[in-house]
C-alpha cells in the first residue's frame, strides 16, 4: 500500500532538505541556525528549561534548594530542575550568549537593561491553560507569550527606540520552545484518543507560535516532547516494572510527528521564517540504549533517578528538600524522576550541534 503521492513528495522534499542541510553549512535561502549569530535567546517552556521562574510563584513545584544545582556554578540551586545546566543553558553557550535569566526573578530595572533574552519557562505548566494547575501556580504557554508581549511593549521599546531597530532585534533573535509533556502527564490516560489529543494540543501550540511570529519572531528552535513513557516516574509503575509505557510513547510520538509536519507547513507560508526542529524524543530513547550512553568506561544509569537515591515511585516527580541524592549525579541520565542530569543535557548539546543527529532545519 503506497502513501498518497502528495505525502510521498513531501517526505522526499524533507529528505532532500535534510541532506542539503547536513552537507552545506550555509545557503543564501536558509538563514543559518547552526552557529548563527543571534543577539538574544528567548526561552519558552516547562521544567526542562525553567531557569528559576517557579521560585517566584506559589507552587509546590520548585527546585531552588539542594540537592538541585549541586554541579551548577558554585553548587547553587537556582530553580533549574537538574544538578547543573539545562539544555537552554547549553544552547545559550553554543550561540555565545549569556545564560538566560528567569523573567519572574528580575526587577523592572534589570528588565530594562537586558537585550540578550529572557526565560519565561515554568515547571508543571503546559500548552493547555489548566495543565499543572493542580500543583499550584505556573505560567502556561499563552501566559508566557503574554509576558513576552509585555517585554516588547514595556522593556524592549525603551532600549530600541527606533522601531526598525526593534524589528531587526526581534527578527534576528532565537526563540526556543520546549513544552507539551505536562499536558500528557496531567491529562492523557488510557481512555484518551491519542489522535484527538495531539490535534487539540498542537492547535493551541501553533496559535502561540503564530502570536510570536506576529510580534516579530522569525527564528525558532522547537524542541519536541520527550518520551515520557520511559521516564523513571512512569516505568516504576509499568508492567513489567521498569519497561517503557509504549502506548504513552506512541501518543507523544504522534504529537511530535504532527508538530514537525505543521512546521513544514508554516515554513511554506512564512518564507522569511526558519524553524530548527529538535528531536529530543529520540535523543532520550537513544541515550537509554547501552550503545550510546557510555561515559568513560561506565554506562549511565538509565532507569533510576539520582534523587531520591532510593526511588519507590512516591507521590512527587521532583526531589524534596532533604532528599538524599546519589553521590555522582552525572552517572545517571535522570537527576530526579522527571528531569535529566547535566550529563544528559550536555550530551544533548553534542548530539544537536556537533553531530547534528537530532536537530534539523525544517524545510517546506
Ligand atoms: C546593566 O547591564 C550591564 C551589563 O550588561 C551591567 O554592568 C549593569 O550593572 C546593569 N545595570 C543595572 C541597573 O542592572
Ligand atoms: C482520562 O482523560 C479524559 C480526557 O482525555 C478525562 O475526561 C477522563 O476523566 C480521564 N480519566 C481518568 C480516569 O483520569
Ligand atoms: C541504577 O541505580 C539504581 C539506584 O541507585 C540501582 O538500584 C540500579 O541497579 C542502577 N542500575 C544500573 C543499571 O546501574
Amino acid at each position: 500500500m503506497g502513501l498518497p503521492s502528495s505525502l510521498n513528495s513531501c517526505f522526499l522534499l524533507i529528505l532532500l532538505c535534510l541532506v542539503n542541510i547536513s552537507t552545506i553549512n550555509s545557503t543564501k535561502q536558509e538563514p543559518v541556525l547552526f552557529g548563527g549569530n543571534f543577539p538574544a535567546l528567548y526561552v519558552i517552556g516547562d521544567s526542562l528549561v525553567d531557569s528559576g521562574n517557579n521560585n517566584n510563584l506559589e507552587t509546590r513545584v520548585k527546585s531552588n534548594f539542594p540537592p538541585y544545582g549541586s554541579d551548577f556554578e558554585g553548587g547553587k540551586a537556582t530553580g533549574r530542575f537538574s544538578n547543573g545546566k539545562t539544555i537552554a543553558d547549553y544552547i545559550a553557550i553554543y550561540y555565545g550568549l549569556p545564560l538566560v535569566p528567569a523573567y519572574m526573578g528580575l526587577s523592572e530595572e534589570q528588565k530594562n537593561n537586558i537585550t540578550t533574552g529572557f526565560n519565561y519557562a515554568s515547571a508543571s505548566c503546559g500548552i493547555f491553560p489548566d495543565t499543572g494547575k493542580r500543583m499550584g501556580k505556573c505560567l502556561s504557554l499563552s501566559v508566557q507569550v503574554d509576558l513576552f508581549t509585555e517585554t516588547v511593549e514595556k522593556n524592549l521599546k525603551k532600549m530600541f527606540t527606533n522601531p526598525s531597530d526593534l524589528s531587526k532585534h526581534l527578527a534576528e533573535s532565537l526563540f526556543m520552545t520546549a513544552i507539551g509533556v505536562n499536558d500528557y502527564a496531567f491529562f492523557f490516560n488510557k481512555t484518551t484518543n491519542p489522535n484527538e489529543f495531539a490535534t487539540n494540543l498542537l492547535h493551541d501550540y501553533l496559535i502561540q507560535i503564530e502570536r510570536l511570529h506576529s510580534l516579530g519572531a522569525r527564528k525558532f528552535f522547537i524542541n519536541n516532547v520527550k518520551p515520557l513513557g520511559c521516564y523513571p516516574n512512569v516505568i516504576v509503575r509499568s508492567e513489567p516494572r521498569g519497561s517503557c509505557n509504549e502506548p504513552l510513547n506512541r501518543a507523544v510520538g504522534l504529537f511530535n510527528t504532527k508538530l514537525r509536519e505543521s512546521l513544514s507547513g508554516m515554513k511554506k507560508k512564512l518564507k522569511d521564517t526558519s524553524f530548527l526542529y529538535s528531536d529530543y524524543f529520540n535523543f532520550i530513547l537513544k541515550l537509554r540504549e547501552p550503545s550510546s550512553n557510555q561515559v568513560g568506561s561506565s554506562l549511565l544509569n538509565a532507569t533510576s533517578p539520582c534523587c531520591p537515591e532510593v526511588y519507590d515511585g512516591g507521590l512527587t516527580t521532583t526531589c524534596m528538600p532533604g532528599s538524599v541524592a546519589c553521590k555522582v549525579p552525572d552517572s545517571h541520565i535522570f537527576f530526579d524522576p522527571f528531569h535529566p542530569t547535566q550529563q544528559a543535557n550536555s550530551k544533548y548539546a553534542t548530539a544537536c550541534f556537533q553531530e547534528r543527529s537530532i536537530c534539523h532545519v525544517v524545510c517546506e
